[in-house]
């Protein structure tokens, strides 16, 4: 299936090993990073029976399993990863949700037409995987009708330090991906008629949670 060079580099980037060594984390001690564990929890304090999610490069697919369990109906998982997806789709099928969870691979934005709209999107630290970051964020809003959610690394001299050194990584070993620090996140979410509902810093990282402006 066809997928940008930036997203086959993805699969390059995560793969099975990662992908196997994420899972076991996981199953051991829950979701592994402190801006994961926020948005989770954030998410938690919504009511959800019933809702349906979208969670945008989900790796192993923890936002979607652990919000599953706690009352949302049905979620699509869309991921660059062709090992992550896998073991993914293992996962739910292992903890018997596999008739309430869709497994798609690929770019977002260029599957994003034929994807369905769901109640919740979640896109956990996925914008500094991505070069252009609007696009992102239009094809990303336009597919959620009520809450959107999202990490991302703060704008910070260190974490320029950070994406710079991910960047000469990728460049030894001659794959397109890169590391994005983004600016004007907020304003650009905005701008796609969302507004901030929750906020906060980690060290490294800007946890969000967004509700859509309700139509005048
Ligand atoms: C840095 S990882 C974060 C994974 C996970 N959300 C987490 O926080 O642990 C970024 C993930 O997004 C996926 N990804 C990046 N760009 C994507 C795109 N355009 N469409 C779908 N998945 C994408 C990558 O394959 C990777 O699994």
């Amino acid at each position: 299936m066809s997928c940008c060079a930036h997203c086959e580099d993805a699969g390059d980037l995560f793969d099975r090993e990662k992908a196997r060594t994420e899972l076991r984390k996981y199953r051991r001690s829950g979701p592994p990073n402190e801006s994961k564990r926020l948005l989770i929890d954030t998410l938690k304090t919504l009511y959800l029976q019933g809702l349906t999610l979208m969670d945008v490069g989900g790796d192993v697919g923890m936002i979607p399993l652990e919000l599953l369990e706690a009352g949302v109906s049905k979620s699509t998982l869309v991921e660059a990863s062709p090992a992550y997806l896998e073991v993914a789709e293992q996962e739910a099928r292992r903890r018997g949700l596999e008739a309430r969870t869709t497994h798609t691979y690929g770019d977002f934005v260029k599957r994003a037409p034929n994807l369905p709209e769901a109640d919740i999107v979640t896109l956990d630290r996925v914008f500094c995987c991505y070069p252009r970051l609007e696009e992102l964020v239009e094809a990303s809003t336009g597919k959620a009708r009520r809450w959107y959610g999202v990490t991302y690394p703060k704008e910070r001299w260190y974490n320029q330090v950070i994406g710079g050194l991910a960047g000469v990584y990728c460049w030894v070993r001659d794959m397109d991906f890169r590391m994005y620090i983004h600016t004007g996140v907020e304003e650009t979410i905005r701008a796609n008629g969302f507004t901030p509902f929750y906020q906060v810093n980690t060290i490294l990282w800007r946890v969000e949670l967004y509700e859509r402006n309700s139509a005048a």
